[in-house]
């Protein structure tokens, strides 16, 4: 059996996060299962570094694109190893292997006449980069970017992507498997009612230079989802070669709700174009949130990996993502959930459980694994290690990995209870129940190696350590999901246990990815502050600051105070602020000033009202008393506008 997994090739324009890490840890996830069970796996991931949006991102750091994205491919490359990421092949479009293939299959599905040149004119979104339809536009705005699309007539070539519409119906149709989970295959089927349209495929250029140009007409360069798509048949040698031909009849893709249509619509019309079998199955998730807001580079929220695996350790991320996010929906990040996963599932229930049953096989047996006694036996521990390893095994391939987890963890809470209820530190008293102890302290070693066995997918690292504690070696076959290993009953009497390792350490404080980085980067490492400062800070932690310009709406006191108002301004939401400038301001001089506010402060609670924000004044001395002034735009601006 062989399995191949991709990720999405990602943008250059933006470094590593958080949603990147997460479709890369799964697919990592998945792999190590497959090979876990003897499969034969490819692993592909990479970077897609062509078009208008990596143009833009280059010039916006004056640097040409080649050099640019060098740069931030190798951030890529470099990301998943902290990760614990193993990809077979990472992919970039710029590989010259890529873009001659790319231009070979152009040529070929031009040759078919599936390729035609036509006049067009549309609504283009440059952040999209494609045309929309009208239908797609909210207030007249692409509904990703909120920003007006350009109306663009230009001469291009266009891919018949109509031809294969019905086709493609009748595939999805006919293999329920194709698109999951259901609700992504609903959405593609319901976009698939309507007429399909053709697809444009080039960029003449006059606009845009830095793409793959047409085999057949020089003025253009390849829309780089045309470019991009064909990484996954690329990257294992198209159209020949010993890899092509094992892994592409078992290509699955990886990807998030975002770039559904693309690898739903596009992707498998363009194989059909190309004569090619289509891949096997379509993997959907949703999208990460951070504290339940979309995560953005205005907003400053973006999370890194980096700073989450210094923060939490590599195996606890990875759990952590896996175990929260019901694929297939959204889910919110939040170094509190973390941080409770931690303490509750990771250190609690399975650290507790591995070092209670490991110290009393030190305790009573020497650290060796006993014999149980046939005469003693209960199937306790077999029965539900054996309905978990079931349901483990249907959900790591149905892509439900947070169902996985949950079996693995009734296991634990069964075994937890299994300790309580049989009492060993009570049998080990009584001569007559050695035999007894024995089997007690068997099924819970044999259940610890299951566990270490199925985690070692999820926590390569602490499943290694758990299994090496156990007494085996990296290549035992008790540690594989092969038939033998993926059974209960393996666990052979004598063998010796290790030292128990320090798994899960308990967090004591809820950090924050940003305070944990700000933590690690302060101090002497940093550079001199400037002159008058008194501590330099990142730029990546400034651009967490979310500034924006608001207007005044509303101004009343606050009961008891002097200083105190109770602001709201339009930020261009209404929020309400609660300021301490009530003796240098009056309500009517507040009222419709616009004002320079943090926006992504924590809301605190100040005289009993939920404060929003912080309105930023300069302090200065008049008089010998302090006096706050106001800042804002020198000129009127939108509410809401971002300050940087
Ligand atoms: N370059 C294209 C993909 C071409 S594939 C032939 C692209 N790149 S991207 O950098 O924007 O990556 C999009 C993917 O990153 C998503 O499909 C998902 O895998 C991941 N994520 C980006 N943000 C995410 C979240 N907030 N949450 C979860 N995953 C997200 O699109």
């Amino acid at each position: 059996m062989t399995t191949y997994i991709t990720t999405p090739i990602y943008y250059v324009n933006a470094q590593p996060h958080l949603g990147h890490a997460y479709t890369t840890v799964v697919a990592d996830t998945y792999s190590r299962f497959k090979r876990l069970c003897g499969e034969r796996v490819r692993f592909q991931t990479g970077t897609d570094e062509h078009g208008d949006k990596i143009v833009k991102a280059a010039e916006a750091e004056d640097v040409e694109p080649r050099s640019y994205v060098d740069r931030i491919s190798a951030m890529f490359r470099d990301t998943w190893p902290l990760l614990e990421v193993q990809a077979d092949h990472f992919i970039r479009t710029t590989d010259p292997a890529h873009v001659e293939v790319v231009r070979l299959i152009l040529q070929k599905v031009y040759d078919r006449g599936d390729i035609y040149f036509d006049e067009y004119s549309g609504l283009y979104c440059r952040g999209c980069e494609r045309y929309l339809t009208e239908k797609e536009l909210v207030d007249g705005n692409c509904p990703d970017h909120l920003t007006p699309p350009q109306e663009i007539a230009e001469k291009n070539y266009f891919f018949r992507m109509s031809r294969y519409q019905q086709r493609l119906i009748d595939h999805i149709n006919a293999n329920p498997e194709f698109i999951t989970p259901e609700r992504y295959r609903n959405e593609v089927l319901a976009f698939l009612a309507e007429p399909l349209a053709d697809l444009c495929i080039s960029r003449p250029k006059s606009r845009l230079t830095w793409g793959i140009e047409l085999p057949f007409d020089d003025n253009f360069v390849t829309y780089v989802w045309f470019d991009a798509l064909i990484n996954y048949l690329t990257g294992i040698g198209y159209p020949q070669g010993p890899d092509f031909d094992e892994f592409w009849g078992a290509a699955e893709h990886l990807i998030a709700k975002d770039i559904l249509k693309p690898h739903a619509i596009y992707w498998p019309t363009m194989l059909m174009a190309m004569d090619v079998p289509l891949y096997k199955k379509l993997h959907v998730h949703g999208y990460w949130n951070v504290d339940d807001t979309k995560m953005s580079k205005s907003l400053g929220n973006v999370v890194r990996p980096r700073e989450l695996v210094e923060a939490f350790g590599v195996d606890t991320l990875r759990y952590f993502l896996l175990r929260e996010m019901s694929f297939g929906l959204d889910a919110s990040f939040g170094s509190e959930t973390i941080v409770a996963r931690q303490n509750a599932d990771l250190a609690n229930d399975l650290g507790n459980l591995f070092s209670r049953a490991t110290a009393m096989v030190w305790k009573y047996r020497d650290g060796c694994t006993p014999q149980p006694d046939s005469s003693a036996a209960d199937d306790t521990l077999a029965r539900a290690a054996e309905a978990m390893l079931v349901e483990y095994r249907q959900a790591m391939v149905d892509f439900r990995f947070h169902q996985g987890l949950q079996a693995v963890w009734e296991l634990v809470g069964i075994a937890n209870k299994y300790i309580v209820n049989n009492a060993p530190w009570v049998l080990a008293k009584e001569p007559d129940q050695a035999g007894r102890l024995d089997t007690v302290l068997y099924n819970l070693l044999e259940t610890l190696r299951l566990l270490a066995l199925v985690l070692r997918p999820v926590m390569p690292g602490a499943a290694a350590k758990m299994a090496a504690a156990l007494g085996y070696g990296e290549d035992d076959p008790a540690v594989s999901l092969l038939a033998e290993g993926g059974r209960w009953g393996l666990a052979a009497a004598g063998r010796k246990l290790s030292a128990i390792p320090a798994l899960f350490p308990r967090l004591e404080v809820a950090k924050s990815a940003a305070s944990t980085a700000a933590d690690s980067k302060g101090g002497s490492k940093a550079d001199p502050a400037p002159a008058g400062e008194q501590g330099v800070i990142e730029f990546s932690q400034f651009q967490k600051v979310a500034l924006r310009v608001a207007e005044v709406v509303a101004v009343e006191p606050v009961k008891n105070s002097h200083k105190l108002l109770k602001i709201t301004v339009a930020a261009p939401e209404p929020r309400v602020i609660v300021a301490g400038i009530a003796e240098d301001y009056s309500a009517e001089e507040l009222r419709g000033r616009q004002v320079l506010i943090v926006a992504n402060l924590k809301p605190a609670k100040i005289m009993g009202i939920s404060s929003q924000g912080m309105i930023l004044v300069a302090r200065t001395v008049v008089d010998g008393r302090e006096k706050m002034v106001l800042l804002g735009p020198a000129a009127k601006v939108a509410p809401g506008s971002i300050v940087s």
